[in-house]
């Protein structure tokens, strides 16, 4: 088994043995999906017996279990495309003080972001407003990391050979103890803290607008059990700033290294907010009169993936597909990376071309489709990354230059594409400038700000 990007050498496998792989590792059956076909015709008309999960420690601590499907049932309630656009109005709000910090701080443009992404997600979900220095993002980000470096192929040898739970921590190549014990704390301090806040508000009459507020409201949407019901609130809720914060930097910070590959890009969806919107900002009103905006973020999403590899699948029963013999147990992952890139699919598929989703007369998959994955499993916050996501991109490319920034030798630096490994990626820091587009931005913003509602 490879050991980072492992995206990379399962596609490898796929070009070299077809679109379906089947590896066994230590007796554990594992088929990699590289085709968007395939993973069609398995993982989405198949899924009901396709949508099982591997066991993941640490992963499956906070969200599996027999209560699972009630946990999707909160979710698919809480974020369906309505819900989702409901909270259009806290994704403008934190993105036009987004847009303020790139003014004043471009430099530091990730870590606005980063800060940007975890106040919509905690907002949202919580009905929390964070602070800067907070305890409870650095409470989100630290069991998300555990979590995606828990959840990577390789990290399922711990359920394969039970024995290595009884290999110390300080033993070489053991680490995965130390993230299992310190995720599982994590995970823990990520359930409890959070939602004793909340609940505390809820009660005393002062809880925001929030997934957690919407099912505490509904409690039978959870379960019928108020015990129950409570307990997978507040899973729920914590799966939820797990996943969504990283997960939407990750797409944000790929659109801004795609500006410096391809400037080109850039230039065409100004064009496009010039003659469309003029000189105010771009609203979520305008998403249909803004295709191209729409389309680069679509290849953002395809370009470089935020979860390479998926989240894996576990087939529940035996199946049989064109002829070859998929046993019950087997672990599905579909290789959404390769996927993404297969040129019988998406011709040139290294070159970030927003066009490919505007030519009616070969007609491409919406990378949605891929990203978020499959079945009965897809993301249920994928309205929400998307709407946020484009809000980013509209708002930025309205008033922001992103162009490689200049080096000691006054020559620009065009960042490589490279990628944390793990189950979730990101780009490693690069850096950038970021210049407001015309005089009257400045004002533009600050007014805009001044503009923002006192509360939400
Ligand atoms: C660009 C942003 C995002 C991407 C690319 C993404 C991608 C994914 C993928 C690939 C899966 C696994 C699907 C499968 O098993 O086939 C997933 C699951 C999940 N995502 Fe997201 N996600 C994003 C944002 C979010 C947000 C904002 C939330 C919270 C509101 C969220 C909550 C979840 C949850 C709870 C699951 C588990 C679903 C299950 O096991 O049934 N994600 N996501």
């Amino acid at each position: 088994m490879p050991t980072s990007q492992e995206w990379k050498t399962f596609y490898a496998w796929g070009l070299a043995h077809g679109p379906l792989v089947m590896v066994e590792v230590m007796g554990q059956k594992m088929c990699i999906i590289n085709s968007y076909r395939v993973a069609d015709e398995l993982l989405n008309d198949r899924s009901l017996i396709y949508s099982d999960r591997p066991s993941m420690p640490m992963v499956n601590d906070l969200y599996v279990g027999p209560v699972y499907k009630k946990h999707r049932r909160a979710f698919h309630h809480g974020f369906n495309r309505r819900e989702s656009n409901g909270y259009q109005n806290v994704q403008t709000r934190e993105n036009t003080l987004l847009l303020e910090k790139l003014l004043t701080d471009p430099d530091k443009y990730a870590h606005h972001l980063r800060i940007t992404t975890g106040a919509i997600i905690m907002m949202i979900g919580l009905g929390y407003p964070i602070t800067e220095n907070d305890e409870f993002v650095r409470i989100a980000e630290a069991a998300q990391l555990a979590m995606v470096s828990a959840a990577r192929p390789g990290a399922y040898l711990i359920d394969l050979l039970p024995i290595l739970k009884y290999v110390p921590e300080w033993f070489p190549g053991a680490s995965f103890q130390k993230v299992g014990r310190e995720g599982r704390e994590l995970s823990q301090e990520l359930q409890n803290k959070p939602f004793a806040w909340a609940v505390k508000q809820f009660e005393e009459g002062n809880a925001l607008p929030s997934f957690f507020k919407d099912l505490m409201e509904n409690k039978e949407v959870a379960s019928d059990d108020p015990v129950e019901s409570q307990h997978i609130i507040k899973c729920a809720t914590a799966v939820m700033y797990a996943t969504g914060a990283d997960t939407i930097l990750s797409s944000t910070l790929t659109f801004i290294l795609a500006m410096l590959h391809a400037p080109h890009i850039q230039k065409i969806a100004q064009e496009e907010l010039d003659r469309v919107v003029g000189d105010r900002l771009p609203t979520y009103a305008d998403q249909d009169a803004l295709p191209y905006i729409t389309a680069i973020v679509k290849e953002s999403l395809r370009w470089e993936s935020v979860i390479p590899l998926g989240v894996p699948h576990r087939v529940m029963q035996d199946d049989v597909y064109n002829g070859y013999f998929i046993p019950a147990g087997t672990i599905i992952i579909a290789n959404q990376w390769g996927i993404s890139h297969d040129d019988q699919v998406f011709s040139d598929p290294s070159a970030f071309r927003p066009e490919r989703f505007l030519d009616k007369e070969s007609p491409v998959p919406d990378p949605s489709t891929i990203a978020f994955g499959w079945g009965r499993r897809i993301c249920p916050g994928r309205f929400l990354a998307e709407n946020s996501l484009w809000l980013h991109v509209a708002t930025m490319l309205a008033c922001f230059n992103i162009t490689p920034a200049v080096g000691a030798d006054g020559k620009e630096i065009i960042p490589p594409r490279e990628y944390t490994s793990g189950m979730a990626s990101r780009p490693l820091p690069f850096p950038c400038s970021i210049t407001p587009r015309s005089k009257v931005t400045g004002d533009l913003i600050k007014h805009s700000v001044a503009s923002l509602p006192e509360s939400y």
